[in-house]
């Protein structure tokens, strides 16, 4: 049932949407219907989650593509760390808007079509949270992979946030998970070179992390400690070029 409707989704619109329903709030980007409080500190868990997968590498100068930009809150944490940021999103509106607030280059459109949209580019790091389980389509996926990879050199790192375990696709989710991510990117001379899982509580005990989002900075550590660090679906891999 999942497949047939998503077989009629139009993602551009939806999201074209979306960003006009909820302008400049979370509600655009965040977990819908969940509360500003919540996605606070989702953003915040996602934001400490990149710190420690970049670790100690100097991000001033370097050339960060953020496909899938959104209200530009990673394009903000890499400008303000002194990199060169350009993004892009299927929303202009949200393309606009990152522009305005002078975080970097933005450009409306498709990830697919990022060479396109930067023409002669490329990028140390290709950072893309929370957009890839968004394109349903199978073919829109890999040709997004295969931008990604056009806009890459051999060093550039990409970090990403995805779901993990291929379960609970909905209209607008396609869940692909860790084995089929690994083959596609084997193709393309590229690997998972770190899985750390985020959001457990949200993820685990989703009521508990609604009644009292603060909770889920202690449960974090949880993803540090081997019997429980799988345990969440969502997942920010860092991929390199390489093998597994
Ligand atoms: C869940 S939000 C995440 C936004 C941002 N990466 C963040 O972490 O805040 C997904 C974003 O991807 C954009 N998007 C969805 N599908 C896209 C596509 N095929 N090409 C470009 N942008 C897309 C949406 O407009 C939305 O801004």
């Amino acid at each position: 049932m999942a497949e047939l409707k998503q077989q009629h989704f139009d993602s551009g619109e939806y999201w074209i949407k979306r960003h006009e329903e909820f302008d400049r709030s979370h509600q655009a980007t965040g977990l819908l219907g969940s509360s500003e409080r919540s996605n606070t500190v989702l953003y915040d868990l996602r934001r400490q989650a990149l710190m420690e997968a970049i670790g100690s590498v100097d991000l001033s100068g370097r050339r960060v593509l953020d496909a899938g930009c959104g209200l530009g809150d990673f394009s903000r944490f890499y400008k303000e760390r002194g990199a060169l940021v350009s993004g892009c999103d299927i929303s202009d509106l949200a393309a606009e808007k990152c522009q305005q607030a002078g975080l970097g280059t933005f450009r409306a459109g498709r990830l697919k079509d990022i060479p396109t949209l930067f023409p002669g580019q490329t990028f140390d790091i290709v950072h893309c949270f929370d957009v890839l389980y968004h394109i349903v389509d199978d073919e829109e996926w890999r040709e997004t992979l295969d931008a990604f990879e056009q806009v890459s050199g051999p060093e550039t790192v990409w970090y990403i946030i995805e779901l993990a375990r291929a379960k609970g696709s909905s209209v607008h989710v396609k869940v692909r998970g860790t084995r089929t991510y690994g083959q596609e990117l084997a193709k393309r001379g590229r690997f998972i070179a770190r899985d750390r899982r985020i959001h457990w509580l949200l993820s685990v005990f989703p009521r508990l992390h609604a009644l009292n989002p603060r909770l889920s900075y202690a449960f974090e550590r949880l993803t540090k400690w081997s019997p429980t660090a799988k345990a969440p679906r969502g997942a920010l891999w860092t991929i390199k070029r390489g093998q597994a």
